[in-house]
């Protein structure tokens, strides 16, 4: 069994991100030793000697390779924005599970006299993109469903992943304002780049390559 100092670790966002990692990991030859779906497992060997996979929710990502119990990890730019990025270098787009964070109202809905009452998962970058607006808002925290909220009249509005655009209309709400472009990013601790440049640096070519084939 190779020490912590010799394998490189690899924290994966389980859920839509996922399903777009693996062939990409599979295009950079990366491999997990058994199939990721089948199992209930969180760590995985792969077909390179000394590399694993963990296997963790997309928000928990961040938190395991700043903390360097993760080398490397694999994390959407909503969730690096809204948690910070100290202690991470993100050295490639991987464009995949690309959306957009927007802000969204219901379909015809004047705007709010007043402070504005925002829902969302994402509290921090509302706070700052707000703020930079010049736009007073009370944030209310929500953990999914945000549409829900302008409907039972909770919020006016809400800042929410866009993708299709297909949510937002089942729900009668129409997307407003571009916050950002999202895309998930390769991240990697600061520490470990350092310490085991020699086995992060190919890894990071062979993302690289991938990334750059299928697009
Ligand atoms: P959890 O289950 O841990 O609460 P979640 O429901 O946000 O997480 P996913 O829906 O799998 O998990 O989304 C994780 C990430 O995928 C988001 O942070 C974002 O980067 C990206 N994403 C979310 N929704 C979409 C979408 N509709 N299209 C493309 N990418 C998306
Ligand atoms: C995400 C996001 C939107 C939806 C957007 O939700 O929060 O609700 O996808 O995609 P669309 O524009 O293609 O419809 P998710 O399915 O992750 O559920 P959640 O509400 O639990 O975050």
């Amino acid at each position: 069994m190779k020490s912590n100092a010799d394998c490189l670790t690899l924290a994966l966002s389980k859920g839509r991100i996922l399903d777009d990692t693996l062939p990409l990991l599979a295009a950079a030859g990366i491999e997990p030793a058994e199939p990721i779906h089948k199992s209930r497992k969180l760590i995985f060997e792969t077909n390179l000697p000394g590399v694993r996979l963990l296997i963790i929710r997309a928000t928990d990502v961040p938190t395991y390779v700043q903390l360097g119990a993760a080398d490397l990890g694999v994390s959407g730019k909503d969730v690096l924005m809204e948690q910070g990025e100290e202690g991470l270098y993100e050295p490639l787009d991987l464009n995949i599970a690309r959306c957009r964070l927007m802000t969204a109202r219901l379909k015809g809905a004047p705007m709010p006299v007043g402070r504005r009452r925002v829902a969302t998962k994402f509290v921090h970058l509302a706070k700052q993109w707000y703020a930079s607006q010049g736009i007073q808002v009370d944030l209310i925290k929500l953990y999914g469903g945000m549409e829900l909220a302008p409907i039972m009249g909770l919020a006016d509005e809400i800042v929410d992943i866009v993708d299709t655009g297909n949510t937002l209309k089942a729900n009668g709400l129409e997307a407003c304002e571009s916050i950002a472009e999202i895309s998930s990013r390769l991240v990697v601790n600061k520490a470990s780049m350092k310490l085991k440049f020699k086995q992060i640096q190919p890894l990071i070519e062979r993302l690289t390559a991938a990334v750059a084939a299928a697009n």
